[in-house]
């Protein structure tokens, strides 16, 4: 069969291939400790779980609109009042079948063909492709440990350029769990807007982040009043915070003027977001289910403190501290290995599953691993020791 150019452009998205090699070894009986997918291994609050069951009682579960149940996407705004200090109109919520499709449509709605979209290297992979798919020129702007990862308004500006039409940043990031600074953002999207360009702001590890350098608890770029922000596209998720990975249910949250489009995507690219998660979603938003997902949040800064001094403690670097979602980025190049071989042969000989750079952009790529700590205290503790005898780096 022929294969379009662009599909046969699309590169593996190598988190996913390390887990069909560890699905391998597994199946020939060895215990691997997968800390290569981005995934909590909570699963959902017990009221979510419970909503489902209840949902799962013989009705019909027919589609919804397309852009998701009205009382669902008001809860979503009322969310993002209470939590990151975002005052949001519920029509302006768009619920969608993962972050995934949110960022999908958000680049089918913006991206014409040669357009470029600025993105910052590392990041998370999809990006590049969504874009790529509607006919984008993407450009990734190397980041460094000094600026946390995370692109600079400056750095934007200094490329922005007579193509330039937008730029795609998540904070905190996958892979590195780092963020950019409010304000830094805020002056980002202003320029951008300026330039009569877009910004999409993906904030699926907001609520997995730790309180601002000041205290404050973190705060959407929506919080921020400036004729750039009001521009701005925000995509969040129910998969990361709530633990619904499996579900398929994001958000994304969009000027006035692009709900409409975004409506008559989703009809035509896949009819509405899956209703029994539009029902159990409803349940993420009680006090008790919130305080789960809190609860969980905690968890994970305590298990990403093990995890830098475990690697310390091994001789493996992590240059930038993360300061929210479930990844650390580490420096394997005192091993004396590319990061791909580190991956290859951590896999192979000790049975610890991590994801090379190259999943995440070029610069930097054969230095840094991504290692996903959502994994329970103990797969931590193993991988962690396994790593040792493997390095021969044992304290
Ligand atoms: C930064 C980022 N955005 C989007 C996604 C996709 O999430 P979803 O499961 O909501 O489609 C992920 C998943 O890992 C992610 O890390």
């Amino acid at each position: 069969m022929k294969i379009s150019r662009r599909a046969e452009g699309i590169a593996p998205f190598y988190a996913m291939e390390f887990a069909k090699k560890a699905a391998e070894l597994e199946a020939q009986g060895h215990a691997v400790v997968r800390l290569n997918i981005g995934e909590p291994d909570f699963g959902p609050p017990p009221a979510v779980l419970a909503a489902a069951r209840e949902a799962s009682d013989g009705r019909p579960l027919a589609y919804t609109g397309a852009i998701g149940l009205p009382e669902l996407r008001t809860a979503i705004a009322e969310f993002y009042g209470q939590h990151f200090g975002a005052s949001v109109d519920p029509s302006r919520v768009a619920v969608t079948s993962g972050a995934s499709a949110a960022l999908l449509m958000a680049c089918a709605a913006l991206v014409d063909p040669d357009d470029e979209v600025l993105i910052g290297d590392p990041s998370y992979p999809c990006n590049r492709q969504f874009a790529h798919a509607f006919g984008a020129r993407v450009t990734l702007l190397p980041t460094t440990p000094a600026s946390r990862f995370q692109l600079t308004s400056a750095e934007v500006d200094a490329a922005w350029n007579a193509d330039t039409r937008g730029v795609i940043v998540a904070t905190p990031s996958n892979p590195t769990g780092t963020s950019m600074p409010h304000d830094e953002l805020v002056t980002m999207c202003d320029l951008v807007a300026d330039r009569g360009g877009w910004s999409i702001v993906d904030e699926i590890y907001l609520g997995l982040s730790d309180p601002e350098p000041d205290g404050r608890p973190p705060r959407s770029i929506l919080a921020a009043d400036t004729p750039g922000v009001a521009e701005t596209v925000v995509i969040n998720s129910f998969s990361k915070y709530f633990g619904m990975t499996g579900w398929r249910l994001g958000w994304c949250i969009v000027p006035d003027d692009m709900v409409p489009v975004l409506e008559r995507l989703a009809q035509n690219f896949y009819v509405c977001p899956p209703t029994p998660s539009q029902h159990a979603a409803l349940a993420c938003f009680t006090p008790e289910s919130l305080a789960v997902a809190e609860r969980n949040r905690r968890e994970f800064v305590r298990r990403r403190t093990l995890v830098v001094d475990g690697l310390a403690a091994i001789g493996l670097d992590v240059p930038v501290i993360p300061d929210g979602a479930f990844y650390v980025y580490l420096d394997v190049s005192a091993t004396g290995m590319t990061s791909a071989e580190f991956c290859d042969r951590a896999l192979a000989e000790a049975h610890v599953a991590m994801t090379p750079g190259k999943d995440f952009g070029v610069d930097g790529a054969d230095r840094y691993v991504r290692l996903s700590y959502a994994a329970s205290t103990d797969d931590l503790t193993l991988a962690i020791d396994r790593l040792a005898t493997f390095l021969g780096t044992r304290p």
